[in-house]
């Protein structure tokens, strides 16, 4: 058995973080497959057609400077709503899923779509409250001059739009465990996680 981890959820819930911190607990490699259709919004909003920057994507356009930012993020959701852009990622998420020795993959169809048969699925989510107020230090951190009310809002659309598409829509899989963020800390998320792991594994 291929010990593949899948994380989904919404929205700044703390997916990421997890992601990072079980990929270091287990010694196993980490995909953020938002960063993925980041990575094509970003050449969108520079005029390429969706399709044909998802078919040409490569590593170097993970390191956009401004993959975090709003704008990216919202053009992202629009982006990822497009059939033929997701199914020009699926083979390169399902070979990061299925590689030897297992591995962490984050976003919102990695348990239904990319690796349905992954021996470990979470669905990570949290109040809408605390993750527009995580969401708003991280871009103050990085510098975004945004506000509470706006960051909530956007944050909003993107979910209603990422649950309403019809192309993999983010939808806990029928045997995920849900892990509600919104009163732990990052420490204590990952002790639950590792817990239910471990008692897969
Ligand atoms: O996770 P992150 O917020 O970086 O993802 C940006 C956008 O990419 C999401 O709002 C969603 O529309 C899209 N996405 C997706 N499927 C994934 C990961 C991200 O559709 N597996």
């Amino acid at each position: 058995m291929i010990f593949t981890i899948a994380i989904d959820g919404p929205a700044a819930a703390g997916k990421g973080t997890l992601a990072k911190a079980l990929a270091a607990h287990y010694n196993m490699p980490h995909l953020d497959t938002g960063s993925l259709y980041r990575a094509v919004a970003v050449k969108v909003l520079a005029g390429v057609a969706p399709a044909d920057a998802a078919r040409a994507l490569t590593p170097a356009d993970l390191a956009a400077p401004n993959l975090r930012s709003p704008e990216v993020g919202a053009e992202a959701s629009r982006v990822a709503a497009i059939p033929e852009v997701r199914a020009a990622l699926l083979a390169f998420q399902q070979r990061f899923a299925l590689q030897e020795g297992g591995a962490v993959l984050d976003g919102r169809d990695v348990g239904t779509v990319i690796a349905p048969d992954a021996p470990v699925k979470l669905f990570v989510t949290a109040s809408d409250i605390s993750r527009a107020e995580r969401r708003l230090s991280e871009f103050k951190r990085a510098g975004v001059d945004t506000d509470f009310e706006t960051v909530l809002r956007d944050m909003q659309d993107r979910d209603a739009r990422d649950a309403a598409r019809d192309a993999a829509p983010m939808l806990a899989a029928d045997d995920a465990i849900t892990i509600d963020t919104s009163e732990l800390t990052a420490e204590e998320v990952l002790a639950v996680a590792i817990d239910l792991i471990d008692e897969i594994r």
